[in-house]
């Protein structure tokens, strides 16, 4: 289990192990995004992070849809699991796992994990009769179908009828441990979820069933080679098997000895029982230490609807990351977006917040800046000591106390008001040098003023491009580099000594004298009229 080494203080980090019976969709893109924004934020900070992702593999949705493809299941895996990669390349998410619930070594910890759970007298065999959806593969309770026996969430689905002898794991029994669980403030978030699910477990838990027949895509049940294990009995584990180095033998104490228990798991709100209630009832079942948090976020709509492929409404991630890059996508989605609530995609509103914020706002300011500085004082940061900038100048009182309220931010999560913060000293610049006119000031001959005006003003830029470089990496180099750092913020092993956060997260760093590099447009402004 983790140590306890604050220079190396571990964080580990989930996103959920997404379904392969389609490519990625915005969805999965979204919870990714978010978590890569973190797992950055914290190596900024020289923490040793671990960001798992990965797919879910198994079950009678895959399987029937390889087969209706006439593929084979694991050739239909492969193929889908590969987009998955493709696409986090794409978005510039640097995960450290990428686990396959198809992966041999995960039967290994399956099975063990099962042993323990069997031995503990948590497992029986009884009779489940049901409605099963499988698209969410869950047993739905008839009141939670819509008319016709349709999925309340696939709603072009109808659940199917299930009467059939199924093992079962004794969720009951830890009535009382999950509830005091759920009553942790922390356990849960936000808020509102938190609620949801204390809701559900005050109703009285059920025995699950943990196993299938009628299905082979899967792993068999240790002791009981004709039924096949539930799907996200084995998918939940993956978070387990993802923790074995690539060397080591799959046996549960190796998966266990250096990253458990894991810090964060970040999902979607419609998985959140999965999380929240059984997840921890089966590791308290195994003895196992339970995860520090489960973060529910909300559910993305485009232009206000429901996105489904029957309405024909899907937003492609591909296609999105294509057109714009990584970073215009990461910033809208964290910026507009507040993190645990639902939200929508809308492409003008993409746009507009891209232009305003990132072309105009931030790097407008660079550019003129920059520009002033090349024409007054040879291309260097203007000679300015900071500690004689007083601390009720306007940007240096903003820049001040900004690195810690963004990291408490970062740390809740709250990715949005992340981008506010930042946005208020980038805001507070542009006004600043227009109320100061500098080139007035040039012009006058009041060379102290200038040096101090431009002195503040790239400061402030400095410090809003590092303290953004999590949400967008590529956007956060140039400036940097344009400002004369080599700093590279996507090198995840050496950023952190590079640019540590102590220093580089506090107003006044910038050395004086700097060499800067040449000033270029940073961010393109998206025109109106194109469509995605
Ligand atoms: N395979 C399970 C997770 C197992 S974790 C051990 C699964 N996969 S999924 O691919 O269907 O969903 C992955 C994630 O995408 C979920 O967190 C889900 O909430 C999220 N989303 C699916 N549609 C979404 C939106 N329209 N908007 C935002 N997130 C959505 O569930």
């Amino acid at each position: 289990m983790k140590s306890c080494d604050t220079r190396t203080e571990p964080f580990v980090l989930t996103t959920p192990l997404y379904y392969v019976n389609d490519l990625p969709h915005i969805g999965s893109a979204y919870t990714t995004i978010a978590a890569d924004a973190l797992a950055r934020f914290m190596r900024l900070q020289g923490k040793s992070v671990l960001l798992i992702t990965g797919t879910d593999e198994h079950g009678q949705k895959i399987q029937r849809t390889a087969e209706s493809h006439e593929r084979s299941p694991q050739e239909y895996c492969d193929e889908i699991a590969a987009g998955f990669v493709a696409l986090w390349q794409q978005l510039n998410i640097q995960y450290d796992r990428f686990i396959r619930t198809t992966a041999p070594k995960h039967e290994a910890i399956v099975q063990e994990f099962f042993q323990r759970v069997w031995e503990k007298g948590d497992i029986y065999l009884s009779q489940q009769k049901g409605w099963y959806c499988v698209s969410c593969e869950e047993f739905k309770e008839e009141r939670e179908l819509l008319e016709g026996h349709r999925c309340a969430i696939h709603t072009n689905k109808q659940a199917e009828w299930r009467d059939e002898q199924n093992y079962f794991f004794r969720l009951s029994r830890y009535q009382s441990q999950i509830e005091a669980l759920c009553q942790r403030p922390d356990f849960i978030q936000p808020e509102s979820r938190r609620n949801e699910v204390i809701n559900f477990v005050t109703q009285g838990l059920q025995d699950f069933s943990i196993s299938r027949v009628n299905l082979n895509w899967g792993f068999p049940v240790p002791v009981d080679q004709s039924h096949t294990l539930y799907v996200w009995f084995d998918a939940l584990l993956g978070y387990v098997t993802a923790l074995l180095e690539s060397d080591s033998e799959p046996t549960l104490e190796n998966a266990l000895a250096k990253w458990w228990p894991i810090d964060l798991h970040l999902i979607g709100k419609d998985i959140l029982r999965f999380h929240a209630v059984y997840w921890p009832a089966m590791l308290m079942s195994a003895g196992l230490p339970l995860p520090g948090r489960v973060f529910g976020h909300g559910f993305l709509t485009k232009d206000g609807q429901k996105m489904g492929k029957s309405l024909g409404n899907t937003l492609d991630p591909v296609a999105l990351v294509n057109r714009h890059g990584a970073d215009y996508v990461r910033y809208y989605f964290l910026k507009e977006i507040e993190f645990g609530k639902d939200g929508d995609f809308n492409e003008t509103r993409f746009k507009n917040i891209i232009n305003a914020d990132l072309a105009n706002d931030l790097g407008n300011l660079l550019n003129r800046t920059l520009n002033m500085a090349r024409k007054y004082f040879e291309n260097k940061v203007p000679s300015c000591k900071s500690d004689n900038i007083p601390s009720e100048h306007p940007l240096k009182a903003i820049g001040l106390n900004l690195g810690e309220q963004v990291r408490q931010n970062y740390e809740a999560l709250a990715f949005s008001q992340v981008c506010e913060l930042i946005l208020v000293l980038v805001r507070a610049s542009n006004k600043f040098i227009d109320q100061q006119a500098p080139w007035k000031l040039y012009k006058q001959g009041q060379n102290a003023a200038v040096e101090q005006v431009l002195y503040a003003v790239l400061e402030s830029v400095r410090l809003a491009a590092y303290l953004l470089a999590p949400i967008i990496p590529h956007g956060a180099n140039k400036i940097y580099k344009q400002l004369g750092f080599v700093a590279d913020f996507n090198n995840k092993t050496q950023i952190s000594m590079v640019a540590p956060f102590i220093t580089h997260s506090t107003w006044g760093m910038l050395n004086d004298k700097q060499e800067l590099g040449e000033p270029q447009p940073v961010f393109q402004r998206l025109e109106l009229l194109e469509t995605v």
